[in-house]
């Protein structure tokens, strides 16, 4: 079988996280994730996760280090995290319902989408060693 990744970028400036709230599917509307989709067919993971951010927020992005588990999703695809430099734009949502930044005493608080809970600890390691 086919393992198709989802990825996701973790981006910290100044000591905050970037997280964006989902609209879609309803389980999910109003929960905030970490930005990004699925790989292409032809895509490199990082490819997919440039392509993404330009599409969602308006920024180049350059992915560095995986930050985190890889935790599988249904339908065989799994998701990944990468941290994430912006290269250049000032991030706003072209398709999610909001952006915010959380700081790492600020991320237990926030509703996370399930999957990217798993995350937790390594997103408020990353924010305080930031
Ligand atoms: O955003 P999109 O719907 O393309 O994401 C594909 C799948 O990956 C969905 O099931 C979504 O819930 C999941 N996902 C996630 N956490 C993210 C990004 C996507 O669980 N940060």
């Amino acid at each position: 079988m086919n393992v198709c990744v989802v990825v996701a970028a973790a981006i910290v400036v100044d000591g905050r996280l970037l997280l964006a709230q989902r609209r879609r599917p309803a389980a999910l509307d109003g929960l905030w994730e970490l930005p990004g989709g699925k790989v292409e067919p032809g895509e490199t993971p990082t490819d997919a996760l440039r392509r993404e951010l330009r599409e969602e927020l308006d920024i180049e992005t350059e992915a560095g280090e995986r930050i985190g588990v890889e935790v599988p999703l249904a339908d065989g695809l799994v998701l990944r995290a990468y941290l994430t430099e912006i290269v250049s734009g000032i991030p706003r949502a072209l398709d999610h319902a909001a952006i915010g930044w959380f700081s790492a005493a600020e991320l237990p608080a926030v509703d996370l989408v399930p999957n990217d809970r798993m995350w937790l600890p390594d997103l408020e390691r990353a924010l305080r060693a930031s």
